[in-house]
């Protein structure tokens, strides 16, 4: 079988974390033919450059800081100049608020958890529009199941998260005669540094709600790799939920 990004050239923001090593881990198997690799803690893509790049793949990384929006073109432009074109953009990057109920909750931390996980997304998807619409593309968002489920003590994040999956409609429609598909997923719990600030034993408690279990960020990134590649071709606007049944009940 023809690997399903063969010849294409890709950037996932947010890739430093569980989740970004596995998207870049399948991409770089789907045979991306550049992949460049942005976070806020830039250092921290080393061991995963390296180990892409010592298999053979071109593998770049960048720092960036998804909350500043030219700082998000200019990486595009860094792609772009460095490949030709920018074919798939993962908009990846999250954040959680700290666990309170809303009352206890500062307008800082609503206000710095809706900057990356919201405000970061529509400047993915405005950088990448900005060069895709001369070639078309795919912008695949990172939402979360809590975009559609609500989650006690996590109202930014769920509120940030609900706004990814309606700024994926939006962006599809916009975009739809340009070529640019742009769809997300809405993943259920896998392990990461993201819940390092939960109370000890809630992600076994958050895992006994998921029917499957909890999730590898393998499930997500075989998700992921489906909306970006055109075996999705006919697919935009979509919020494909991969959350091990969590949503069902
Ligand atoms: N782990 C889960 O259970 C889960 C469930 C649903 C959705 N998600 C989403 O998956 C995505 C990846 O998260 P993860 O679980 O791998 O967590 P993670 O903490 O391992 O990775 C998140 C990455 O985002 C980066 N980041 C944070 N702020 C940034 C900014 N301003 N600019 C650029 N990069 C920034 C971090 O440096 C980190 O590398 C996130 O969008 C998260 O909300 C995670």
């Amino acid at each position: 079988m023809t690997p399903r990004l063969m010849g294409k050239t890709a950037l996932v923001a947010g890739a430093g974390g569980a989740l970004g090593a596995a998207i870049a881990t399948a991409f770089a198997a789907e045979g991306v033919r550049g992949l460049l690799l942005a976070d806020l803690a830039p250092d921290g893509l080393r061991p995963l450059r390296d180990r892409l790049a010592g298999a053979g793949h071109t593998v770049v990384t960048a720092a960036l800081d998804v909350t500043d929006g030219e700082a998000f073109d200019e990486v595009v432009a860094d792609a772009v100049q460095r490949w030709g074109r920018l074919d798939v953009l993962v908009n990846n990057a999250g954040v959680v608020p700290p666990n309170a109920r809303l009352h206890n909750l500062s307008t800082e931390a609503w206000s710095s958890c809706l900057a990356v996980n919201l405000t970061g997304t529509f400047h993915g998807i405005r950088a990448a529009a900005r060069v895709m619409r001369e070639h078309g593309g795919a912008v695949v968002n990172t939402a979360s199941v809590s975009a559609v489920t609500a989650w006690p003590h996590a109202g930014p994040y769920g509120a940030a998260k609900a706004g990814v999956v309606h700024l994926t409609k939006v962006a599809a429609l916009e975009y739809a005669k340009e070529r640019i598909r742009v769809n997300c997923v809405c993943p259920g719990a896998f392990p990461s540094a993201i819940h390092d600030g939960l109370p000890a034993g809630a992600l076994e408690s958050i895992a006994s709600r998921h029917p499957l279990g909890l999730g590898r960020p393998e499930d997500v990134a075989a998700a992921i790799v489906h909306l970006a590649s055109e075996e999705s071709r006919w697919t935009t606007g979509h919020a494909l939920i991969v959350d091990g049944g969590y949503s069902l009940p």
